[in-house]
């Protein structure tokens, strides 16, 4: 596992922008796995930047988000699906056919994930997969107790993860309590994993990556078997795993 330490978060956004846009230049038909959430706003945001200025085309990019929740319509303010809309896609003038997310509305949301799992596999697989992590280490959805063997399924929430998300939503019972998740074995098929952390709140979840057993306790410990894994993280989130290092 290669970590990257970053100064801040505004650092990290940069180094994992370079990073997304390495790959999309070194192959212009390359496979995105994308997220959503606070920590990979600021890397959208330099992706963005970096459209305006240098006109990086899209035109044969493909992306696959990690999840979306269940029952919230498409359109909804708080569905995945208009958060990358606004904070990525439109931005970027990516083919809209070409951009898929689990589609939460499904009336068969079993069948839906297995639709969702041949797509990508049709795709030639995931290139380049971008994390965040949840302060329980939940990649994706996959909250703790995942099986590492999951394909894209339907999860029920922790209600910690309902919490940390309802600053989004106007209260935390309008949280959706189940999503749809890619599993843990799609993410770990994708050719490159590539985790971000910002903040003190995730200061003791990243220690616990780099010194906890691999446990579905702490599904994110699954990434230190894939062989090309890139972690970026800030000063904050790596509070205590430096604090460690430097009383060890
Ligand atoms: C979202 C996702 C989640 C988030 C995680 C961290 O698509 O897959 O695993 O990456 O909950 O969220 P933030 O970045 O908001 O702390």
């Amino acid at each position: 596992m290669k970590l990257i330490e970053a100064k801040d978060y505004h650092e990290m956004s940069k180094l994992a922008a370079e990073i997304i846009l390495k790959q999309v230049k070194e192959k212009e038909d390359s496979v995105l796995g994308l997220a959503t959430g606070g920590t990979v706003l600021g890397t959208y945001q330099e992706l963005i930047h970096d459209f305006k200025k240098n006109k990086t085309s899209y035109d044969h990019i493909q992306t696959f988000n990690l999840d979306e929740y269940a029952g919230l319509k498409k359109e909804d303010p708080n569905s995945y699906h208009t958060y990358m809309k606004i904070n990525l896609f439109d931005n970027i003038y990516i083919p809209v056919e070409q951009t898929h997310l689990p589609n939460g509305e499904a009336s068969d949301l079993e069948e839906q994930c297995s639709a969702f799992e041949r797509i990508i596999e049709a795709s030639g697989g995931i290139d380049l997969q971008l994390l965040g992590i949840g302060q329980n280490g939940h990649i994706g959805f996959n909250e703790p107790g995942s099986s590492f063997d999951s394909k894209t399924h339907v999860v029920t929430l922790a209600e910690s993860t309902r919490k940390a998300n309802s600053c989004y939503f106007a209260s935390n019972e309008e949280v959706p309590a189940r999503a749809v998740t890619m599993g843990i074995s799609t993410i770990m098929k994708s050719k490159k994993i590539l985790l971000l952390a910002s903040g003190t709140q995730k200061a003791s979840i990243i220690y616990d990556l780099f010194h906890s057993e691999v446990t579905n306790a702490i599904p994110a410990t699954i990434i230190r078997k894939h062989a090309d894994t890139t972690i970026i993280a800030d000063q904050d989130a790596l509070s205590k795993l430096n604090q460690a290092k430097r009383y060890a």
